[in-house]
């Protein structure tokens, strides 16, 4: 069966705006309607799941208020100290990666480089890397089978890792900024999160696990996948690896959109509609569950012609990150992260091959791109 949610969706966008997935929602496909629908967040609320999801569970301006929390810990100058920190962490994977035998572009490379540059952003022990990484497997795994009684195990796993990091965090600040053996609890990302306050209260505890759940375990995962979609478009169009290894910062961060736009393993975001909502020909009722779907919108032929690679032509069109209040507040994180790979595979490695008869095999729904990207390393 043809597992590839760009052929498929391709296909059905040229005859259905919308359609009804297998869990009865309703799949918006185009770029028209995907774009409107993200941006009229009145008529399409983000409150979808019954558990605490900070910030895009929320409305109105409750979504505002977190966001704002979130978004100075994500602006150019409070993440500017931790790129060289990104690059060093490249470095040293990309030189310890084992060359001339077989590894996979998505675990060894993605999810490695994903843990490791997350923990150093929020200073989490190194020690978690293991446990980080075989619960990035079990979640993989538990949402390639749509077993839902191992997500609801998985998810708590991450909320107990979660706890465990933060409980000592969430220790009153005079006592942990009393010696410099212990200050550097609030000068940390997660250190200084915990102590923020909102609306004069301190955040529950609840709602810092919701935050970082999202920092990390949201995240996690899409960055592999796109080092694994990136590491395949490097496979495939070897005549574009030499202008990627000599672009300057900007043009190589264009060039990996462009490459997430084409195909993007960050595949939808849910809404629920707070009043009936015509798309194309249907009615849809008030409290109807719809999907945005970013990877079938970002290839929509009427916005981006035939799908050739057009950076600059296509990146205010491009969707990848979302767009509206919720757009994704983390892109800059994400864009460095990827670039900083991205150039330290181009600088150190001469050669990247498809191992041999290997197979590059999709990912299922609810995720996009690529299960395992076998290759060579020279
Ligand atoms: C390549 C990696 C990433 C992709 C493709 C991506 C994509 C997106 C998209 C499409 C949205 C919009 C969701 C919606 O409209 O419902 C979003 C939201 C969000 N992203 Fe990302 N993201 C990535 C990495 C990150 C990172 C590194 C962080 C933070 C550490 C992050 C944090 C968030 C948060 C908190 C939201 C919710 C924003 C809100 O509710 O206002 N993302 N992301």
């Amino acid at each position: 069966m043809n597992n590839d949610i760009r052929s498929q969706t391709d296909k059905l966008r040229q005859q259905h705006d919308v359609i009804i997935s297998e869990t009865g929602d309703w799949v918006l496909l185009r770029h028209d309607d995907v774009g409107a629908a993200a941006l009229d967040d009145q008529r399409f609320s983000s409150q979808v799941s019954r558990f605490l999801q900070v910030p895009n569970g929320l409305d109105g301006a409750e979504h505002q208020r977190f966001r704002a929390l979130i978004e100075r810990y994500l602006s150019p100058e409070a993440l500017t100290p931790y790129l060289p920190v990104f690059e060093r962490i490249a470095a040293d994977l990309v030189a310890s990666l084992s060359k001339g035998s077989i590894i996979d572009a998505v675990s060894e490379i993605g999810s490695v480089f994903a843990v490791r540059a997350q923990c150093a952003w929020l200073s989490w022990p190194t020690e978690l890397e293991p446990k980080l990484l075989q619960w990035m497997r079990d979640n993989h795994q538990a949402a390639r089978n749509k077993d839902s009684a191992k997500m609801a195990q998985v998810a708590k796993d991450f909320d107990d890792i979660i706890h465990s990091i933060i409980r000592p965090d969430r220790a009153p600040a005079t006592f942990t900024t009393a010696t410099s053996a212990t200050a550097t609890k609030t000068d940390s990302v997660t250190g200084r999160l915990c102590h923020e306050r909102i609306e004069g209260r301190d955040l529950t505890e609840a709602e810092l696990v919701s935050i970082l759940r999202n920092w990390t375990g949201g995240d996690l995962g899409p960055i592999a996948l796109c080092v694994g979609v990136i590491t395949v478009h490097l496979l495939q169009h070897p005549e574009q690896v030499r202008v990627l290894a000599s672009a300057e910062d900007s043009k190589l961060e264009a060039m990996i959109d462009e490459i997430l736009r084409i195909d993007d393993p960050f595949v939808s975001n849910r809404r629920i509609t707070t009043c009936p909502v015509r798309i194309g020909e249907h009615q849809l009722p008030s409290e109807t569950r719809v999907q945005l779907n970013w990877t079938s919108a970002n290839r929509d032929e009427s916005v981006f012609d035939s799908n050739t690679f057009a950076p600059q032509k296509h990146r205010s069109d491009s969707l990848v990150y979302g767009i509206g209040k919720y757009v994704c507040p983390g892109r800059l994180l994400a864009t460095w992260q990827l670039r900083t790979i991205t150039r330290a595979l181009l600088n150190n490695i001469s050669n990247i091959a498809l191992a041999p008869d290997a197979i590059l095999t999709r990912e299922q729904l609810p995720l996009g791109g690529y299960y395992r990207v076998p290759v060579i390393l020279s």
